[in-house]
């Protein structure tokens, strides 16, 4: 059980407010990338899986929406009109295997960590709404995780070791591209009672546990 959210300090309030509008916002970015994705996808289990995420993410971003209606801090958008027509020009360039693994190991894994790892300092009304889209979240990392296995287990073993290879790297640079974002995520973080450091290390070993998965 959470004590250490006081959701009438200012600083917690903004703070997770902030953190909410982050999420949601990624959300839908997510929900229109995926869209866009489905006419070429490469066979129907793809597109099904890919047009039940859209669904999912919309309704994650209603249940945000919602939510922050009621939490009452400021929605203005924190990643800026620019900054998202970056986001989505990299993934529409992507081939499908490195859109695999950048949308599902990167942004589905290792941010499904980063809001977990908030859950449990959080007011009981945030906690609340983050329950569905967490347990969606599961869904679309398993989708990713196990349709990049079976695409790589296509591959000879060399093509298939060199693309294992680079992930870390691709990963790394779409962590430091979102530091680069310019939110102070680390004080926001820690404005919600996390120790970021701990947070760091927790979405380390969510990265190293689901490359595992994939090489497996
Ligand atoms: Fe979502
Ligand atoms: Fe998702």
């Amino acid at each position: 059980m959470n004590t250490q959210a006081d959701i009438s300090d200012d600083t917690y309030r903004e703070s997770m407010g902030q953190l909410l509008v982050l999420y949601t916002q990624v959300d839908l970015l997510i929900m229109e990338i995926c869209a866009e994705r489905i006419a070429d996808a490469p066979d129907e289990a793809a597109r099904l899986a890919l047009a039940k995420q859209v669904g999912d993410e919309s309704r994650h971003v209603a249940i945000q929406r919602d939510w922050m209606e009621k939490f009452g801090t400021d929605t203005a958008p924190v990643i800026t009109p620019k900054q998202q027509d970056v986001i989505r020009a990299h993934f529409r360039g992507l081939p499908w295997l490195e859109f695999l693994a950048d949308m599902y190991l990167c942004v589905e894994a290792l941010g499904s960590e980063a809001v977990e790892n908030i859950v449990p300092l959080a007011d009981p009304g945030t906690r609340e709404s983050l329950h569905v889209p967490l347990s969606d979240e599961l869904d679309h990392i398993a989708f990713g995780v196990s349709r990049l296995k079976q695409e790589l287990a296509q591959l000879p073993e060399e093509a298939r070791q060199a693309f294992l290879a680079m992930i870390p790297q691709r990963i790394e640079a779409l962590m430091e591209a979102f530091l680069g974002l310019g939110l102070d995520v680390r004080n926001l973080f820690e404005c919600v009672g996390a120790d970021y450091r701990a947070l760091c290390n927790a979405v380390l070993k969510r990265r190293d546990e689901v490359l595992e998965q994939v090489a497996a």
